[in-house]
This record gives C-alpha cells, sequence and structure tokens, in this order.
C-alpha cells in the first residue's frame, strides 16, 4: 500500500477529497465515542453531552481561499484550510474538554498539527473554546492518506454562549456594534463564571459521595 506523506499527500478530485473528510469525522468521532462509552464504564460518568460534525460547504471553502488569497485548486484546499472537516465535542465540565483532548492526542495514529487553547486566552469576543487541528490516517483501497480535522472542544456554555454570538454576529455581517460586542463579552464572562461554579459544585458533590462511600465501609 502506497503510504503519501506530507505535501504529497493530497488527492486531485474533488469527489474523492471529500470522501476523506468524510471518511476522517467517521474516525474521530468513533474515536470519542469509544473514550466517552470506556469512561462511563469505569467511571459511570459521560464526559462528552454531544458531538457534531459537518463538512465544509463548497462555498465556504471557496470564499475562505479568496479571502486569504488564493486561488480555488484543490491543492490549495487541502494545503490551507484546516477545517473542511470540523467536529465540536460538548463537554459537561471545563476539566473534561483536556482530558478528552490529552486522550485524543495520546492515540498513536493521531497526529497533532497545531493547538489553540481558547480557554487559557480567550479571543477578543470573548470566545472560549480548545481547538485541535489533528490529522489521522485514511485507508483507501491502494492508499493511505492523512487527513487533516479541526476538533472544537468546549463546555456547554460555551456552546451556548459561542452559538447565539455567532447568530446575532451575523446579522450584522459579523461586526456588530461596539456596545454590542462588549454586551456579549459580558455575556461570556457570566457563562465563564457558571462554568466554574458548576465545576466547583460538582467537586463538592464527588467528595461527599467519597466520604459517604467511607463511612459505609468502615
Ligand atoms: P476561521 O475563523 O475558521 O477562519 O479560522 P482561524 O484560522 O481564524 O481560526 P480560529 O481558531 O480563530 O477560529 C476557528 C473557528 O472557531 C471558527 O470557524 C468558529 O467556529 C470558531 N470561532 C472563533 N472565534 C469565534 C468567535 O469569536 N465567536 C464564535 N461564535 N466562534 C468563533
Ligand atoms: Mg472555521
Amino acid at each position: 500500500m502506497e503510504y503519501k506523506p506530507g505535501s504529497a499527500n493530497q488527492v486531485n478530485d474533488w469527489q474523492t477529497m471529500i470522501l476523506l473528510y468524510n471518511s476522517a469525522l467517521k474516525e474521530v468521532g468513533t474515536k470519542l465515542e469509544i473514550l466517552n462509552d470506556e469512561f462511563q464504564h469505569i467511571h459511570q460518568y459521560n464526559p462528552i453531552e454531544h458531538i457534531k460534525s459537518r463538512v465544509k460547504t463548497s462555498e465556504s471553502i471557496v470564499r475562505k481561499l479568496k479571502k486569504r488569497g488564493y486561488e480555488s485548486t484543490l491543492e490549495n484546499m487541502q494545503k490551507y484550510i484546516n477545517d473542511i472537516a470540523g467536529i465540536r465535542v460538548i463537554c459537561s465540565f471545563t476539566s473534561d474538554i483536556y482530558r478528552i483532548a490529552d486522550m485524543l492526542a495520546n492515540q498513536s495514529d493521531v497526529k497533532v498539527l497545531y493547538i489553540k487553547d481558547y480557554i487559557k486566552t480567550p479571543k477578543e469576543s470573548g470566545y472560549k473554546s480548545y481547538h485541535m487541528i489533528i490529522s489521522i490516517p485514511i485507508y483507501l483501497s491502494d492508499s493511505v492518506i492523512d487527513t487533516k480535522v479541526e476538533v472544537q472542544i468546549r463546555t456547554v456554555a460555551m456552546d451556548f454562549w459561542a452559538s447565539l454570538e455567532h447568530k446575532m454576529n451575523y446579522k450584522f455581517d459579523m461586526n456588530a456594534p461596539e456596545d454590542i460586542k462588549r454586551e456579549l463579552y459580558e455575556c461570556a464572562q457570566m457563562v465563564s463564571a457558571l462554568d466554574d461554579r458548576m465545576l466547583q459544585l460538582n467537586e463538592e458533590i464527588r467528595e461527599a459521595k467519597k466520604l459517604e462511600e467511607k463511612a459505609g465501609t468502615t
């Protein structure tokens, strides 16, 4: 089987390219589901609330290339667009995000190309989320092709804010007036405070459970 590493690792017809990205989403989706099931099995707890995935539309791919000054070739799409395949993982608590990210990154067929931690360093808008660009090998009939996937990992609260902020910003062509931006930023702080409080509450509950179990065994 032919292995095509690095920049030669590309396909030159649209249908095959989309098939690859769809396959990569299936692979990564299954990996995440397995991790979640195993967690349930060991700790009786689900870190993942739900998973959403999508392949970017052709219009959106072309628009992004144009914006960055690249011609719309299949080569440029694979080289410069990292989010043709995108998967969003919605977790219960902030601590789950790093747990899931580490477990995925440690799998031997997953290559982490880069990470943007917008939880440690939120964006100016207030946006929080953990982004990983990874690549995984896709086995076709006569070749193995490393395929990129953007993985966005966030809590339910972060997702709530990001979805509504995106919808509102869209109404202003992604350029809302300053006062609206400021209000959205303040909402992001409230959402973060809620996440911190829920995490703390969950820890308190876990500690109480532990003490209860200990008392039961002595
Ligand atoms: P694009 O934003 O996709 O062009 O890529 P980029 O290279 O600038 O990457 P970045 O990590 O900034 O953003 C990637 C994705 O994160 C976006 O496509 C959105 O899905 C999400 N995102 C980033 N910033 C924001 C934000 O301020 N608000 C919302 N709602 N989503 C954001
Ligand atoms: Mg994007």
